[in-house]
């Protein structure tokens, strides 16, 4: 870990990625952790080791089951003491209470297009594009006010190579501390 990566874990806050379905929140966080050598969570990656598949746990419970378990599994990961970086699902910040839990870490916002998303990215994990690849704007127009309230920055993945991105956003964290 790196002089300024060491002084954010004595913060105890976690860098938290969040953004729209397909943003690359997960890729990307992947490599801004490894850049950094701190632990990443994928908030959906939990559900899905606890509770099954996404699409299942929508199809059992239907999507507010889905955020219930969402909003649980997000506080616990925010909860958790340590240096690490968090990548959320596209919906987590439907929660009031997640959106507050935020305020106490560093968030940044992964945008793309629909274009990108319905070109490059697999629909059949995503229950709420599935079946209606159209909704992804939709959904975005809807949440944007939500991640713009929550983010600290926000990058565009959907011009640059990941790892270009990746390595703006451990530069930025770390002018940050
Ligand atoms: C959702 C986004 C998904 C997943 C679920 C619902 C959403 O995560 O949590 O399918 O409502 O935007 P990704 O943002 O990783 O696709």
């Amino acid at each position: 870990m790196t002089e300024a990566a060491g002084a954010a874990a004595g913060s105890g806050a976690a860098l938290v990625l969040v953004g729209p379905m397909a943003a690359g929140k997960t890729s990307i966080g992947r490599r801004v952790a490894k850049d950094l050598g701190w632990p990443f969570v994928d908030t959906d990656q939990r559900i899905v080791a606890e509770h099954g598949e996404i699409t299942a746990i929508f199809a059992e419970l239907g999507e507010a089951g889905f955020r219930r378990i969402e909003e649980e599994t997000v506080a616990r990961e925010l909860a958790t003491p340590g240096p690490r970086v968090v990548a959320l699902g596209g919906g987590a910040v439907l929660s009031a209470a997640t959106r507050e839990r935020l305020g106490e870490h560093r968030v940044a916002l992964l945008l793309t297009t629909a274009e990108a998303v319905l070109t490059r990215t697999h629909l059949d994990k995503r229950p709420l594009l599935r079946d209606d690849p159209g909704a992804w704007a939709r959904i975005f127009a809807e949440r944007k006010p939500l991640y713009e309230a929550v983010a600290d920055a926000s990058w565009h993945t959907d011009r640059r190579p990941k790892d270009q991105i990746a390595a703006d956003i451990v530069r930025w964290l770390k002018e940050q501390i």
